[in-house]
């Protein structure tokens, strides 16, 4: 017998007792036979899956769209799962009737998981509906007949009777979501918490986000023994501590870049993340996901090791710290054992001065994982480079910490000659492999360019682009 999992589906109390690791898509459309929720790619790429989750944040319930192809029902205990068929009404909704006004659905698979998303975006918070959040809500979302402008141009729909609005509570009161979403937040404070986490002492797999795992592992994980880790709300949030920034190893891509502290000394984190995979997946996807699944191009990864983070591990009671630029030993070879918890990120308070940049090259604009990707953070006193850390992914078997470029550029001023000079560094250090994102060739000469944007962006008055116009 598995733990009971007490949760709310739609306007439903559930309690069921499935293996943790089932995928809450198979679970909707097996058990519950909910099959407004569609399976397409089963990947995170398409969307068509795509469900509201609710969990309680003092006397609110928040909503954030996620990709159910990659959740395991285990997660659920204490949350409010939305599907299509929880947003029905005796008539439709302002989302489903933009898409009807605008002839925003031909064959309509895609449809279920849009009206999900972008009622989801309705039911935040906010001042002004804006093209940018309409646009962020449908990154996720892959239509193959009817096409994005229309729904685009839902948003003047929205706005004409939208916008300014207070959320849930406004929706509820002028029927443009179900009236039960108003009881929500007492019905799912009496779920006993008791329960939120149970789990295996020696599991087989952990799962945090599970947007890395259930792509290598799917077939194994409902006959193994797995611990999913995000019960563990210690492990989550962002605060200062002893002149560290302390990030659970469970906050999402998404929470990190929503959180003050992190957009104080990353101005440009948000802008960053619309090259980073899409809305459900960064609603799902770790920063620690992204440091243990070891991927030379982890985009988060690039960025921590930049900043030099320090890695906290746990074993039981045992805790060790190990570096970020020191923890890859080899391809997928980690300084950890099977049984270490990677439980926090610590990022050195950056003194004045500090200045962030990160750089993704990748075959798509959006939603794509990176060619070549890198982050540089640099100190500067008086025009000399006091301190400075670059990063580098999809140059080398492990992503890559440039120790001998950055010693190259300590102590000196910032001039293009500089930049120059480090270009045959940069070279000795990466070892490049040709694959599907690109030849070796391409990759060295992104490593190349991508240094050069790095400069020119945070010393546009010290460096241009043109300086480097035929050198090699
Ligand atoms: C459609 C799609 C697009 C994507 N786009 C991008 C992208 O643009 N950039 C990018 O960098 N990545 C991308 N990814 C990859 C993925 O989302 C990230 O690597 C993510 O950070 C993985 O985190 P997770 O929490 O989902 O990890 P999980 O899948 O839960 O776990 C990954 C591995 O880490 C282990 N693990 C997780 N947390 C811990 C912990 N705290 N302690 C010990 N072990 C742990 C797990 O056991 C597992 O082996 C994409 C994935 C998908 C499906
Ligand atoms: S089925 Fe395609 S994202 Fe889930
Ligand atoms: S309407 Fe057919 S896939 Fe979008």
């Amino acid at each position: 017998m598995y733990p009971e999992i007490h949760f709310l589906l739609n306007d439903r109390e559930i309690r069921i007792s499935e293996h943790p690791a089932v995928l809450v898509l198979d679970y909707l459309r097996g058990s519950e036979r909910l099959v407004g929720v569609k399976e397409g790619c089963r990947e995170g790429d398409c969307g068509a899956c795509t469900v509201l989750v609710g969990e309680l944040s003092g006397e609110q319930v928040v909503y954030k769209p996620v990709t159910s192809c990659l959740m395991p029902v285990g997660e659920l205990y204490g949350k409010h799962l939305v599907t299509i068929e929880g947003l029905n009404m005796p008539h439709l909704s302002p989302v489903q009737q933009a898409i009807v006004d605008e002839g925003a659905t031909q064959c309509g698979f895609c449809t279920p998981g849009i009206v999900v998303s972008l009622t989801g975006y309705l039911m935040e918070d906010h001042q002004e509906i804006t093209k940018e959040g309409v646009k962020k809500y449908l990154s996720g979302h892959l239509c193959r007949c009817t096409g994005y402008r229309s729904l685009k141009q839902s948003v003047d729909h929205f706005k004409k009777t939208l916008d300014n609005n207070k959320g849930i509570g406004f929706l509820v009161a002028n029927k443009m979501i179900p009236a039960y979403f108003r009881e929500i937040p007492a019905r799912l404070r009496r779920i006993p918490e008791i329960s939120m986490r149970k789990e295996e002492n020696t599991p087989d797999f952990f799962i945090a986000g599970g947007t890395d795992i259930y792509l290598q592992k799917n077939e194994l994980l409902p006959e193994s023994r797995i611990c999913v880790l995000n019960g563990q709300p210690e492990m989550k949030g962002v605060f200062k501590k002893n002149g560290y920034l302390h990030i659970g190893a469970l906050t999402t891509f998404e929470e990190f870049a929503q959180h003050t502290g992190i957009i104080r000394i990353i101005p440009y984190i948000r802008e960053y993340m619309f090259q980073i995979a899409s809305l459900q997946i960064r609603n799902r996807a770790t920063l620690g996901g992204n440091i243990i699944n070891a991927s030379p191009i982890g985009d988060m990864t690039i960025l921590l090791l930049a900043l030099e983070s320090l890695l906290v591990f746990k074993d039981g009671e045992r805790s060790r710290t190990v570096p970020i630029t020191s923890f890859y030993k080899g391809y997928k070879q980690l300084d950890k054992t099977s049984t270490e918890i990677l439980t926090e990120i610590l990022i050195p308070e950056p003194v004045s001065g500090v200045l962030i940049n990160f750089e993704k090259v990748s075959k798509r604009k959006c939603l794509d994982v990176a060619s070549v990707n890198s982050a540089m953070k640099v100190r500067c006193e008086d025009g000399i480079i006091r301190d400075i850390g670059l990063a580098m992914g999809g140059v080398a078997p492990v992503p890559l910490f440039l120790k001998a470029t950055c010693q190259h550029f300590l102590g000196k001023q910032v001039s293009g000659e500089l930049i120059e000079d480090a270009f045959p560094i940069i070279q000795k250090e990466i070892s490049p492999i040709g694959d599907v994102r690109g030849s070796a060739c391409y990759k060295r000469l992104l490593a190349r360019q991508l240094c050069i944007a790095h400069f020119t962006k945070i010393f546009p008055e010290k460096v241009k682009v043109r300086d480097f116009y035929g050198t090699h």
